[in-house]
């Protein structure tokens, strides 16, 4: 244990997090507080959907401030397609989440005077979100021997995706989130060489997938070599380059769903079901990892469909039963389905939500996403792929900073 500093500096930190699609999923936990998980996961890391957020640390005491930057649809990194009309409906419902909805709070009064407030639109996400993310950077405090409650923080967090997508943004977001203030509290960590430690400060948060957004490509969590069982740390199995696979994500529902991941880890063992799922996975995880190694995508498809699909079993048959799928979903597998029998390689897999990702190899990501956008349920799609862990911006600390950034 290290004793507490009294007179810390102050930093500021900016970091980019990837949000990940699990090929074999995180679905149930032996202590959900700290996203210990029942099973080992494997995913790939996204390269166009990600977070950026920036972390202000001052000593001196004060309110701690978390601000959301609400994103547009389109933008260069997150390519769309889609009919026109239908992606209108999805831009609507991101202009709500930029303020056009009064329960989403008050821009900030000083944005336009702040470099990272490119979109001038902070705003104040709601309770919910701000404890939480308050609650992570107090786990950080501590490891940096800090006093509990000592000095203040203030968070600017942006997605690159709109949050309306009905994309989860808590791995992506809390990845970023232990990077940027990690790197704003002083703590030597390095991004590479420290990949582990930083996982297992992600999982922390609570978000056992944002554990897996610490590194790129294809990562396992737990690392099966990491030791301690009561602190799994990810590990990366190969980079992205080792095969870059598109994943094109399906819109057919925008809208929050009714029951978050954490509710259906909590139901998961209540699923008769649940006890033959981990019985069967070792198994299916092998032969994920071998088609991976081997970048065999016909093998690749047939288990992550499998694993896709037996996640949403476990969640269908729980008691209470949780239904993430909507009639679209269903559209899109058959839509899947209809491309493998076309001679098309492609597979779905879905998370705790309706949308659908939809993989494959590069060269067929063009007639993937054209025959996805014509599906009359599909609102958009999504182009993205596999890609690289975490950047850290800006880190600057005690001298380094200015005195207008050091007197927020
Ligand atoms: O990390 P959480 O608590 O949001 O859970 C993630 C659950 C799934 O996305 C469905 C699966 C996964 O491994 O990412």
């Amino acid at each position: 244990m290290r004793s507490p500093r009294s007179s810390p500096l102050p930093g500021r930190a900016t970091a980019t997090a990837p949000a990940n699609i699990a090929l074999v999923k995180y679905w149930g936990a032996r202590d959900l507080a700290h996203a210990l998980p029942l099973n080992p996961s494997l995913s790939m890391t996204l390269s166009a959907c990600h977070t950026r957020t920036t972390v202000d640390f001052s000593p001196a005491p004060g309110e701690d401030e978390v601000w959301l930057a609400p994103r547009e649809l389109a933008g260069d990194e997150t390519v769309v397609i889609g009919p026109t009309a239908m992606t209108s409906a999805v831009a609507a419902a991101d202009a709500a989440a930029a303020g056009d909805d009064p329960a989403r709070g008050v821009p900030h009064p000083e944005a336009e005077q702040h470099p990272e407030s490119e979109q001038h639109n902070w705003r104040d996400p709601g309770p919910a979100f701000t404890a939480r993310v308050l609650a992570h950077l107090d786990n950080l405090r501590r490891r940096a021997g800090l006093d509990p409650g000592a000095g203040r923080f203030r968070v600017v967090t942006v997605n690159s995706f709109p949050s309306s997508a009905g994309i989860a943004s808590s791995a992506s977001g809390f990845a970023a989130l232990t990077v940027a203030g990690a790197a704003a509290l002083g703590l030597p960590l390095h991004l590479e060489r420290d990949a582990g430690e930083l996982s297992s400060l992600a999982r922390q948060s609570g978000s056992g997938s944002a554990t897996r957004s610490l590194l790129g490509g294809f990562v396992l969590w737990p690392d099966p070599a990491g030791g301690d069982a009561d602190d799994p740390r990810a590990v990366q199995l190969h980079p992205a380059d080792h095969w870059r696979l598109a994943d094109l994500v399906a819109l057919v529902d925008t809208g929050a769903k009714e029951v978050s991941s954490l509710g259906g880890h909590r139901l998961a063992p209540t699923s008769p079901y649940f006890a033959r799922r981990l019985e069967g996975l070792p198994e299916r995880l092998d032969r994920v990892r071998r088609a991976l190694a081997d970048r065999d995508f016909a093998s690749l498809g047939t288990a992550v469909e499998e694993e896709a699909i037996d996640l949403h079993l476990i969640a269908m048959s729980s008691r209470p039963p949780i239904f993430y799928w909507t009639a679209g979903t269903v559209d899109v597998l058959a839509a899947v389905r209809r491309l493998r029998a076309d001679g098309v390689p492609a597979c779905a897999t879905i998370d705790a939500g309706p949308n659908v990702h939809v993989l494959c190899p590069p060269e067929a990501a063009d007639s993937v996403a054209a025959r996805l956008a014509e599906v009359p349920s599909v609102l958009s799609v999504l182009r993205d792929g596999a890609g690289d862990g975490p950047v850290l911006e800006e880190a600057l600390r005690g001298e380094a900073l200015t005195q207008s950034e050091e007197s927020w």
